[in-house]
């Protein structure tokens, strides 16, 4: 697609949306998006899990890092669909989020699958929204690869005691 490379395409696709969904776990605490507000069921919307610094960080570091590379291939267009895939990666974690808590998992509970593709699906959905062609293997190879860094960064970050659970 870009150079012809199926790997470095797959990145250079999921790049932001990868970006846009790591970088505001550096906002240890902030507003909660829900406010703090209780669902019908008893239990918190979102959870303190998803904030507005977060939403907004992700947005700042996923657009930073995919101007990057579309002013140097030229491709503007492309610079506004992965601004909406780094949109959508947020969605797709806030509803993950929402689907967890209506599950009775706490903040930080693990929920297999979800936990790694909510934003990988909301990052696709918002691209495919936006005009922007997946190809078919481009998106498997993306998830493959959500789902292997997921699983070194989280033993990483717990192995350097950034977290409590290496998941
Ligand atoms: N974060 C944030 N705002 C967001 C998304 C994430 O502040 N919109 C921060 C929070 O500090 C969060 C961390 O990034 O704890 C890691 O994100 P994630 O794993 O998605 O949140 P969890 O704490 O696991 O919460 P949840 O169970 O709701 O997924
Ligand atoms: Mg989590």
């Amino acid at each position: 697609m870009f150079t012809g490379n199926l790997v470095i395409d797959t990145i250079l696709v999921y790049l932001p949306a990868m970006v846009s969904n790591a970088t505001p776990t550096f906002i240890r605490r902030g507003t909660p998006l829900d406010k703090g507000k209780i669902f019908i069921d008893g239990r918190r919307v979102l959870g303190d899990g998803k904030t507005i610094e977060g939403l907004i960080v992700g947005i700042y570091f996923g657009f930073i890092v995919s101007l990057s590379y579309t002013i140097v291939l030229g491709h503007y267009i492309l610079a506004l669909q992965l601004l909406a895939s780094s949109l959508g990666a947020l969605i797709g974690d806030i509803i993950g989020s929402f689907i967890k808590r209506r599950m009775g998992i706490p903040r930080g509970g693990r929920a297999l699958v979800l936990d790694q593709l909510d934003f990988y699906l909301g990052a696709n959905a918002l691209l495919l929204a936006s005009g922007f062609k997946i190809n078919i293997w481009i998106f498997l190879v993306g998830a493959i690869i959500v789902l292997v860094l997921h699983i070194i960064t989280n033993r990483v970050a717990y192995m350097l005691g950034l977290k409590n659970v290496p998941w």
